[in-house]
């Protein structure tokens, strides 16, 4: 304990220094209390202002997905490059030693699989666990424009309300509808919608045309998906195009763990979205990293 008395007098008050006040420049996240700041800035790169996320949460609707057989194998070689990490609390607890120190969006929603009707989903993961797991996201999904529109609006606004009441940013998860087309008027509508329901970050698509339109009328930070398994050199152009249309990140799984060579891809990723690196450069890099 400090003592009361005979300590050196305080003086160092900087009278004619202003008080910095500095603004939180992630997208959207300037008047958010300091924990949920704290946690975004855990999972976007406070220099770059970007992320790679590596997403592995297939496997609650889809079971042991290609690639994800064995997680220990595929996954944790993976794990130091990458920002955050997304999946379920299952593979977390089972699969993933506590000692990378990465952030995690927890796959929150739940409720069916790939063999019966999907979205049909509820909060599955309340947030005391995901506090206990020390997730830096919470992720849900909902299906704009499908018949589980408001259950899962419902699921998306509920986890809202409590991660503000504790700090945890909730990550907006867009489903296309199955009538849906992925093209820039619906995954506008789907993003801006998770947005105004208060969603501090929104995962979607990217589309060919007009994508800057998505990013441009989603007032939060959008990660994209990868999708399907598509050849490596295309899903670095991918990544290219949404970086440099206004998206914050990538949301990415199968194009990195289903590659031929997982840990060369996510590092060329990575110099796409962290170091503006252009498609050649990152698919040279690929290349190169792929041999060693
Ligand atoms: C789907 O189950 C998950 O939300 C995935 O995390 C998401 O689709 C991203 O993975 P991928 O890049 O493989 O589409």
């Amino acid at each position: 304990m400090a003592e009361a008395t005979g300590n050196i007098d305080a003086s160092s008050f900087g009278i004619d220094i202003p008080v910095s006040n500095p603004v939180y420049e992630l997208k959207g996240s300037n008047n958010y209390d300091w924990g949920m700041k704290d946690r975004l800035s855990r999972v976007f790169n406070p220099t770059s202002g970007h992320t790679v996320m590596l997403a592995f949460d297939h496997g609650y609707i889809m079971g042991p997905t290609s690639g994800l057989e064995r997680i220990d194998l595929s996954i944790l070689p993976l794990v130091n490059h990458a920002d955050c990490l997304m999946c379920t609390r299952g593979i977390l607890r089972s699969c993933i030693p506590p000692v990378h120190n990465k952030p995690i969006a927890l796959r929150c929603s739940a409720g069916s699989t790939v063999l019966t009707e999907l979205n049909d989903e509820c909060i599955g993961v309340e947030i005391e666990d995901a506090l206990r797991l020390n997730a830096s996201m919470m992720a849900v999904m909902v299906e704009v424009g499908g018949k589980y529109e408001a259950l899962t609006i419902r699921n998306l606004s509920r986890m809202i309300e409590t991660g503000y009441r504790y700090g945890v940013p909730t990550l907006g998860v867009t489903a296309v509808g199955r009538d849906m087309a992925r093209d820039a008027r619906y995954l506008g509508m789907a993003s801006r919608v998770l947005a105004e329901n208060g969603a501090q970050v929104v995962k979607t698509y990217y589309c060919e045309d007009g994508f800057e339109t998505v990013t441009a009328g989603c007032p939060v930070p959008i990660v994209v998906a990868g999708g399907k398994k598509i050849p490596e050199r295309d899903a670095l152009n991918l990544a290219y195009r949404a970086i440099d249309l206004g998206a914050a990140g990538v949301d990415m799984g199968r194009n990195i763990f289903q590659a031929e060579h997982p840990q060369a891809m996510i590092q060329a990723v990575r110099a796409i979205v962290h170091d503006s690196q252009t498609v050649d450069v990152a698919y040279e890099m690929y290349n190169d990293l792929k041999d060693t």
